[in-house]
């Protein structure tokens, strides 16, 4: 972890003994709790954080205490999930969330399932972060046996159980519907919308599932209020957000900064800028799904929803790519469409397929049988992929490829062999997949 100051969520991620209770509550943790359930309704604690502008860390940036009030006010039964699963490439701060501080994540568990009166939690970790089961395991029964969870808690009348759950290490089991799928024990396929969760979810009753990130940022909210959190940050992205930020910068690692700090300024002040002998090329911001930038116009744009969003690409989950020039834009393009063609989960038409030609085509071009059509066949595929099927992997697919091609068609050109004819639709042997 690197701090820069901005540490609202960040506080105990360099405190090796930050995962404990005892250190937690010292350092005033679940007093949000004791607040909310002493001295608030459900509707006030939604609304505070709505008021906040509080918006979803992991990907779609959708406000929080919006996405609450969806749940019908008459509902007998919700439920909550906590998304664990990160799986994004290059993300990787939900973890640190977990790992160095999870009451901070329980507490906010909690309070968010006052908030939408859900009596069932479930945390889903990612089947390959084996320790963090563990350690987040050993928190929850520290909560219970501290009163923060289990039956009348604190005295307030409010029940809460929380389950932790072991994913099984599909990318899909993080898109929110294919997750609950999975712990419904189905397939983990995305759910046609509508209905959203917040209707009709697990079991068909109304369930919320929210990033880790999202959830850790309610304790905070409700001790400060609103106003405080809108403080950092800019008048529509408020607050602070954590990046991931991988490749060869000076000072990789996971940073919390206010939304809206210029690339540019984080880049050259916190990051250090390149690694000695590197060049900037291009920045991924918000994880692979999202388009990619050039270094320049990566430093002319600030980290929020909308200034990244007018910028063409997406604040995604703050999984930050720093790309050097000496990246080979072909071969990273054919290790991101390779992922999203395993990932799949087959049942859309144009994804299952549409994720398999985009491997296929880039890996041919990258063996040196590129063919003068392949990049219009390439867009041709995107065309037949974006926005038509159930959920949205097709188009992260999409978006980087079209925006790798578009930012650096030379390089794709180059592997194309000028002398193959016109519009050569690729016959390669079926079936080759690496
Ligand atoms: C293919 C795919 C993978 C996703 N993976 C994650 C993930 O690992 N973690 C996550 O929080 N959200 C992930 N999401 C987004 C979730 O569907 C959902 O929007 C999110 O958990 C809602 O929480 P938020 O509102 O707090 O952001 C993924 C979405 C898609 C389409
Ligand atoms: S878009 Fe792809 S991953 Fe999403 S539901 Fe369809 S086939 Fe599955």
């Amino acid at each position: 972890m690197n701090k820069s100051g901005n540490d609202m969520l960040s506080t105990r991620f360099d405190r090796p003994d930050g995962h404990l209770l005892s250190v937690y509550e010292a350092e005033g943790g679940y007093k949000a709790l004791k607040t909310a359930l002493a001295s608030m309704q459900p509707t006030e604690v939604r609304d505070v954080v709505k008021d906040s502008g509080l918006r979803g860390r992991g990907g779609a940036g959708f406000p929080t205490g919006v996405k609450w009030g969806f749940v019908p006010a008459d509902a007998d039964e919700v439920y909550f999930f906590v998304n664990a699963d990160e799986s994004e490439p290059g993300t990787f701060k939900d973890r640190l969330l977990l790992d160095y501080d999870p009451h901070q994540t329980i507490e906010g568990t909690i309070i968010s399932c006052f908030a939408v009166k859900a009596k069932t939690a479930f945390v889903y970790i990612r089947g390959e972060f084996g320790w963090l089961i563990d350690r987040v395991q050993v928190a929850v029964n520290e909560a219970y046996a501290a009163g923060y969870l289990g039956k009348n808690i604190l005295g307030s009348g409010f029940d809460l159980e929380m389950i932790v759950h072991k994913g099984a290490g599909a990318y899909i089991c993080g898109e929110e519907t294919g997750l609950i799928n999975s712990v419904e024990g189905r397939k983990g396929q995305p759910r046609l919308k509508p209905p959203f969760p917040a209707v009709s979810g697990f079991l068909d009753k109304p369930t919320i599932v929210n990033n880790v990130e999202s959830v850790a940022s309610v304790p905070w909210i409700i001790t400060n209020g609103a106003e405080a959190y809108k403080n950092f940050g800019t008048e529509k992205s408020c607050g602070t957000k954590l990046f991931s930020v991988s490749g060869p910068v000076k000072n990789p690692g996971v940073y919390e900064i206010p939304l809206g700090l210029p690339f540019r300024e984080f880049f050259n002040e916190q990051l250090g800028g390149m690694a000695d002998g590197e060049k900037l090329k291009a920045v991924i911001v918000g994880g692979s799904s999202v388009p990619v930038l050039t270094a320049e116009e990566a430093m002319n744009v600030n980290l929020d929803y909308e200034s990244l969003t007018n910028a063409g690409t997406m604040l995604g989950s703050g999984g930050m790519i720093i790309i050097p020039e000496s990246s080979d834009m072909v071969e990273l393009i054919q290790v991101l469409m390779h992922f999203y063609f395993d990932e799949s989960c087959g049942q859309c038409t144009p994804c299952r397929e549409g994720t398999g030609w985009l491997h296929k085509i880039v890996k041919k071009m990258r063996k040196g049988e590129g063919t003068v059509g392949d990049l219009d066949l390439l867009e041709h595929v995107c065309q037949g992929m974006a926005g038509l099927t159930i959920c949205p992997l097709s188009d992260a697919a999409v978006m980087p490829m079209r925006s790798f091609i578009e930012k650096f068609r030379p390089e794709f050109e180059a592997l194309i062999q000028e002398t193959a004819p016109a519009g050569n639709c690729s016959l390669w042997p079926r079936g080759e997949q690496e």
